[in-house]
């Protein structure tokens, strides 16, 4: 291939999704040379160059700056955070596309008051709830309910805003912090109080390029931190793809009462979305139905579902930016993942950093199994050590759910470190 038709890219974001995406990026023949924002993580120094500037909003003409002098031809975006500050929108430039919707789309997910206005404009069948921004009127509301409600933070509070109380003191604890702003800050000042919905779980992951809505292999989270589904919420502890949950039918009235009402919604308000747009479902008796949305990947989903990718990721982002997704085909591996999370000693609520891992070439070396960093760091001696609370992803890919649980739980017992916590019923 000619050189001229290679294209830099920058990623944004230093977690294991991360990882899943720069290593889908360095697979590319198209790829020139690969920037990424956080060299901390060994498994994405490994793979690319790190920048050389501050990576933040306030000096946002630093990355701005980077871009142009590296020739830097797609931005892509992993989290959630620089997505709702405005990266893409400062990044975009007319030689440059970003993967990632821009500031005013990812309300979506930065605000979930408007996203909750934005479903009932549209009837997208979603929870009934009501907001608070005065904590008498959010207690007193609490109190009237026949139902325990579910209480949810307005803004962004990586995963740990949402609580289901099972008693009125903890309900009145939370609100209190969020109101009062002692938890998330500002993004707890609003707290949305919600109906509680039953039914299973599923994420359903799309593509959307401002028109068309491609809609990626499902797949499953595993959010409590323990065997089933006790213990506390965590940002995931491991999925499988494709979920088992939802079929064909299913995934037609998601399609049809959901993700396409919410593209049109959007466009109504003059948002031109581009990027992922992922759906936390519940498929409840009446249907399915939005928990919420997310502007991005989900982590762990993402690290389930990349291994089956066999596409050029490249030629998807562009697709994505450009408002050509009807014309490419994304090709999947029809065999099955499943990725299990290794946590460090006192994740979620304080995750133990500096433990040695060992093993990780052990795991890697199994055929079909995949290894991706989150929560690591080298120290000092070239050893691998946790500097995070979920260190690392571990994914195998089989014939059948069976063969690729069996595999990457293979591979999990091959790494260990101190207080290491990994669910044993992952796809199971
Ligand atoms: P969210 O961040 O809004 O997806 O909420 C995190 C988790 O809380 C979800 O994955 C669900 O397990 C649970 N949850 C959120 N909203 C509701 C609801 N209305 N009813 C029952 N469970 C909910
Ligand atoms: N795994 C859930 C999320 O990424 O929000």
């Amino acid at each position: 291939m000619n050189d001229t038709t290679r294209i830099n890219v920058l990623l944004i974001g230093g977690g294991g999704r991360e990882h899943a995406l720069a290593k889908a990026i360095a697979d590319s023949p198209k790829l020139g040379r690969l920037h990424i924002t956080h060299p901390q993580n060994p498994g994405l120094a490994k793979l690319g160059t790190p920048v050389d500037v501050p990576v933040g909003k306030a000096e946002i003409y630093r990355l701005t700056q980077y871009c142009d002098k590296h020739k830097i031809g797609l931005v892509v975006i992993g989290p959630e955070n620089p997505l709702a500050e405005g990266f893409a929108d400062a990044l975009a430039a007319k030689d440059r596309l970003v993967f990632g919707p821009n500031q005013q789309a990812a309300t979506l997910e930065a605000d979930k008051v408007w996203a909750k206005q934005l479903m009932r404009g549209a009837s997208i069948p979603t929870a009934e709830s009501r907001d608070f921004t005065n904590l008498d009127r959010a207690i007193a509301y609490v109190e009237s309910r026949e139902e325990p409600p579910v209480l949810k933070a307005a803004g962004l509070a990586a995963g740990k805003g949402v609580v289901l109380p099972s008693a009125m003191d903890e309900a009145v604890a939370f609100l209190t912090d969020c109101l009062g702003g002692k938890k998330f800050g500002d993004a707890g000042r609003k707290v949305l109080i919600e109906e509680r919905l039953s039914g299973p779980e599923v994420s359903v992951l799309s593509l959307v390029d401002g028109r068309n809505i491609y809609v990626l292999e499902t797949a499953q989270d595993h959010k409590r931190l323990k065997d089933n589904d006790d213990g506390p919420n965590t940002g995931g502890m491991g999925a499988f793809s494709p979920s088992t949950r939802i079929d064909d039918r299913t995934m037609d009235i998601v399609q049809r009462e959901i993700l396409v009402p919410t593209i049109d919604a959007l466009k109504r308000e003059g948002i031109d979305y581009r990027g992922v747009l992922y759906a936390g479902l519940m498929l409840t008796p009446a249907g399915p139905k939005v928990l919420e949305y997310n502007v991005r990947f989900g982590d762990p989903e993402c690290q389930a579902i990349f291994p089956r990718l066999k596409s050029d990721f490249i030629d998807i982002c562009i697709a994505t930016c450009t408002g050509k997704l009807s014309d490419i085909d994304i090709e999947f591996d029809e065999r099955p993942s499943c990725c299990v999370v290794l946590a460090s000693d006192g994740y979620p609520e304080s995750p133990k950093k500096g433990d040695i891992i060992s093993g990780i070439p052990d795991a890697e070396a199994i055929d079909d199994v995949v290894v991706y960093h989150a929560g690591t760091a080298l120290d000092e001696k070239g050893n691998f050590v946790t500097n995070g609370g979920r260190v690392l992803s571990v994914v195998a890919v089989g014939d059948t759910p069976k063969a690729a649980n069996t595999k990457a739980y293979e591979a999990a017992s091959k790494i260990s470190f101190a207080g290491m916590q990994m669910r044993t019923d992952i796809g199971g």
